[in-house]
């Protein structure tokens, strides 16, 4: 019988288990290779029935539930919920389904924009569900003092990356047309509330200007994960590089050849 360290040992070297909708949250998973580059991670992006911003509250808890079980099946040892919508529809059910587990979601990173500095002007770029969730209502709440914000759901933004067009004229054109409502205000900065968009962070940053700061949350995030499995005794003991395994529910070779190109590219 194994006593609980030994139980804890053998579970710290069990990967750790990362999910979005598709291949946007591949954005975090460079975050958390970066904190901890020894951890062996599972990526789950969920591309057969993205998009989630689109859907019904009750449909994307559904998902990411399986999505959840799918990575607890294969020995994943804490859970990263990649995806700002999946997040803000399940993730504190999730811990309430599994007590104990490490489980680390992301939110829209409002806070590090709005204290930039006095009084900023935040265009916060999400998905429609993040943007009507209670969630993100209490968040914009907390700072609606400090700064003006603007939050912004983008339909059809996620697509692009999920087709790996991360810098063509029609993104361009597309996101021209969504932002020049707010070219006119003093925008000093946006904030990627979902985690597909730094992958067209170029061109968003070329229509925005140089002199807006773009944040997103995915370092938080990483950094948060490495708390909670450090607080848990189970970050990996391991002193050599992990590994990264890329399931998808579109299975085909485009679609793990893009997750491969999202990980290395440079962003
Ligand atoms: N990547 C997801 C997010 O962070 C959402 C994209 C989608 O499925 O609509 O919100």
């Amino acid at each position: 019988m194994e006593n609980t360290d030994q139980l804890t040992e053998r579970k710290a070297r069990q990967p750790v288990g990362v999910f979005d909708s598709g291949v946007g949250g591949i954005s975090v998973l460079r975050e958390l290779i970066k904190v901890m580059p020894n951890e062996d991670y599972i990526y789950l992006g969920d591309s057969k029935n993205a998009p989630y911003g689109t859907k019904s509250l009750e449909q994307v808890r559904e998902l990411s539930f399986h999505n959840a079980q799918v990575l607890l099946e294969q020995g994943a040892k804490g859970l990263v919920v990649a995806c700002n919508t999946a997040t803000s529809a399940a993730v504190r059910l999730m811990r309430g389904m599994y007590p104990g587990l490490p489980i680390v979601g992301i939110e829209p990173a409002l806070k590090p924009a709005a204290l930039q500095k006095e009084h900023p002007h935040v265009l916060v770029m999400a998905t429609p569900m993040t943007v009507q969730q209670e969630k993100f209502r209490q968040l914009m709440a907390r700072y609606e003092d400090r700064a003006q914000i603007y939050p912004l759901p983008c339909p059809g933004l996620m697509e692009f990356v999920e087709a790996g067009d991360l810098e063509s004229e029609r993104l361009y054109d597309f996101l021209r047309e969504l932002l020049t409502p707010y070219l006119t205000k003093p925008l000093d900065s946006v904030v990627l509330g979902c985690t597909h968009y730094p992958f067209a962070r170029k061109v968003i940053q070329q229509i925005v200007g140089e002199n807006v700061t773009i944040f997103d949350g995915g370092a938080g995030t990483a950094r948060e994960m490495r708390r909670r499995l450090a607080a848990a005794g189970l970050l990996s003991p391991s002193e050599t590089a992990g590994t990264v395994t890329f399931e998808n529910s579109l299975a085909t070779e485009e679609e793990l050849e893009l997750c491969q190109r999202l990980l290395h590219m440079d962003i």
